[in-house]
């Protein structure tokens, strides 16, 4: 793992679009594998920023999600769906069709997950994976278990991440209790992977997952066999590293 610290969360957003926006450069028809939550919005405001300034093109770029609610449909203001738009696909030339996320009301879920795991092959894999990282260590919605999941499934969220994302509803009871999520297998079939923690918050998971034993009980660890791991940190995150 090549595990870089910087000062603040902004340095390391500007260096975590500087890669994502190498990748896109180096071959526009890149196809990303973005996250939500808190740590990547800086990231994405930078690559709005290169973007506007002519730098990077999403007009061939491929996206596809890491994970959805289930029970919120894309409409809804709190679904990742809708957090992309938000935070990213707005403000940049990524044409409609050509970003997915897993639906969160498929009448038959399972289904769903097959579907978008065939839907992430037939594009040719996933060249750049950006991931958050959970307090838990998880990765994806993949929480900590006796398995790494290898492919996109339904979960049952933790109590501990229900209640780390009520931050974004108004209340906790409003927090949907299960999600589909690309699994750690998925995840890591990714050609490069970028992962992006800040704060203390996520400083005990950090060491778990970067000197940790390989373990389901912290769903990161298994990024330390994976051989292009990039990870972005600032000072707080690596403090008990
Ligand atoms: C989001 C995701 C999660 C988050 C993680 C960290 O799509 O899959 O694994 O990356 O929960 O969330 P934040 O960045 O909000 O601390």
């Amino acid at each position: 793992m090549n595990v870089m610290i910087y000062k603040d969360k902004e340095t390391a957003s500007k260096a975590a679009a500087t890669i994502i926006a190498a990748q896109i450069l180096q071959k526009p028809n890149s196809v990303l594998g973005l996250a939500t939550g808190g740590s990547p919005v800086l990231t994405y405001q930078n690559l709005v920023k290169l973007y506007e300034e002519g730098v990077i093109s999403f007009a061939d770029v491929i996206s596809f999600n890491l994970d959805e609610y289930i029970g919120l449909d894309h409409e809804h203001n709190q679904s990742y769906f809708a957090f992309m738009q938000q935070n990213l696909f707005n403000f940049v030339d990524i044409p409609d069709g050509q970003y997915f996320v897993p639906s969160g009301v498929s009448e038959d879920p399972e289904l769903e997950c097959v579907e978008y795991e065939e839907k992430i092959e037939a594009y040719g894999g996933i060249d750049l994976q950006v991931l958050g990282l959970g307090g838990n260590g998880h990765i994806g919605f993949n929480e900590p278990a006796n398995h790494f999941a290898p492919t996109t499934h339904v979960v049952d969220l933790t109590e501990e991440t229900i209640e780390a994302n009520s931050r974004f509803f108004t209340s906790k009871e409003e927090v949907p209790t299960k999600a589909i999520s690309m699994g750690t297998g998925s995840i890591m079939k990714a050609r490069k992977i970028l992962l992006l923690a800040f704060g203390k918050g996520k400083a005990e998971a950090v060491a778990n997952m970067v000197n940790g034993r390989i373990s389901p009980q912290c769903q990161a660890s298994l990024l330390q066999v994976h051989p292009d791991v990039t990870v972005l940190i600032d000072e707080e995150a690596a403090a008990n590293l």
